[in-house]
């Protein structure tokens, strides 16, 4: 049939909890255009050196391997910011043969340039961060004066057809809590799902406090209160973070990411690989596992045995996937890496 996608039998991947593992998120690139205070310091990130990055045909034969072999159906491009990234087109071009869902999480500065050879290419859908919609503040956060930029990059996505369009909010209480309800009403006007994201201890100054976490629960009441809500009960399938209501009104959808208050990590089913080809189970976690020495041993993409070294790596670090992670508890320990360097 045209259009059919014919593959191996695939080998579900199964942690030590019982969770499939499924949906793999890639990171292309740590480097950034923007500087959001909740992720990079203004000045003195180390970048990679480029010839630790992995290039695209790398990235693309660790995609393979991952749904050949075990089946993944989701793939989710990341960064630093991917469309910085040179000849990104490309590597949709080369990732669409795989057939599964293809997704990105992009500031959005890019797209009203890119979006629609993205869509082209493969790229099925996009989530696109803006954290406020008053331009001093969007500056303030992000330390760049793009907010009418993202602003176009969100109707550039939705004329091209990626759908369904997310926007992703961080909310920091005492800086952009009081917008809630006026990102929540943007959502509805414009057509996109907003989501709001507990911040997280991940930022790279290291400056995180529980005391600028906004529950997942305020939120929620803050936007019931101006637009009520019903709970959408999880459909069985794609396993997403975010807990989704939709307004009584039938005006759209929302959603809320509770990172910190009440973790997904019972459902996770994602694993990461790094821009420079580390394979990491959990956004926290404190180990990672090197596939770029796989991918460059003797014999590089040629080595007939690449899939099997690279399966086994795989399996071996899902084998150690803890239960979750444990922000707020005594024995938590921050990663190394702040979100840019893991890929959101
Ligand atoms: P879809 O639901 O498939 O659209 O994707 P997503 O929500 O996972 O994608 P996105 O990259 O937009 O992530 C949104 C937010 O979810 C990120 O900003 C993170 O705060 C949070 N997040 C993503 N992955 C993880 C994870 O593995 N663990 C935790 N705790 N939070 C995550
Ligand atoms: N806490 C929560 N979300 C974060 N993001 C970046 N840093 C943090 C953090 N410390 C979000 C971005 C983007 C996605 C990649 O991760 O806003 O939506
Ligand atoms: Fe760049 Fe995204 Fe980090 Fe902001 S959150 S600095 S846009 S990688």
């Amino acid at each position: 049939m045209v259009g059919m996608v014919t593959r191996p039998i695939a080998i579900p991947l199964i942690d030590p909890f019982a969770r499939r593992v499924k949906d793999l998120r890639i990171s292309i690139t740590d480097r950034c255009n923007f500087r959001c205070t909740y992720c990079m310091p203004e000045e003195g990130m180390q970048w990679l050196p480029r010839d630790e990055v992995l290039t695209y045909e790398e990235i693309a034969r660790i995609a393979k391997v991952c749904v050949e072999r075990f089946g993944f159906d989701a793939i989710r491009i990341t960064g630093g910011e991917p469309l910085i990234r040179a000849h990104v087109v490309r590597l949709f071009e080369m990732l669409k043969p795989l057939g599964v869902d293809l997704a990105i999480t992009t500031n959005g500065v890019k797209l009203p340039e890119l979006a629609r050879d993205l869509k082209a290419a493969g790229l099925s859908r996009v989530n696109i961060s803006l954290d406020s919609l008053i331009r001093e503040r969007f500056f303030a956060m992000t330390r760049r004066d793009e907010l009418d930029r993202v602003l176009a990059g969100i109707d550039a996505a939705i004329d091209a057809g990626l759908a369904p369009v997310k926007v992703n909010a961080v909310v920091i209480r005492g800086v952009n809590d009081d917008e809630v309800v006026d990102l929540a009403a943007f959502g509805r006007e414009r057509g996109v799902g907003m989501r709001f994201i507990e911040f997280m201890p991940l930022d790279a100054d290291g400056q995180w406090t529980g005391a600028q976490v906004m529950p997942a629960g305020e939120i929620l009441e803050r936007i019931n209160a101006a637009f009520p809500l019903r709970r959408v009960a999880v459909t069985p399938g794609h396993v997403q973070p975010a807990d989704r209501y939709e307004y009584v009104d039938g005006i759209g959808d929302v959603g809320v990411i509770a990172s910190v208050t009440e973790p997904f990590c019972d459902n996770c089913d994602r694993v990461r690989v790094t821009a420079d080809g580390n394979f990491r189970t959990c956004l926290f976690a404190v180990e990672e596992f090197d596939l770029r020495a796989q991918l460059r041993a003797p014999g590089g993409l040629d080595a007939d045995d690449l899939d099997d070294r690279l399966s086994v790596a795989i399996q071996g670090a899902v084998g150690t996937k803890w239960s979750g992670h444990r922000i707020g508890a005594d024995n938590f320990v921050r990663p190394e890496k702040s979100m840019s360097q893991i890929g959101g």
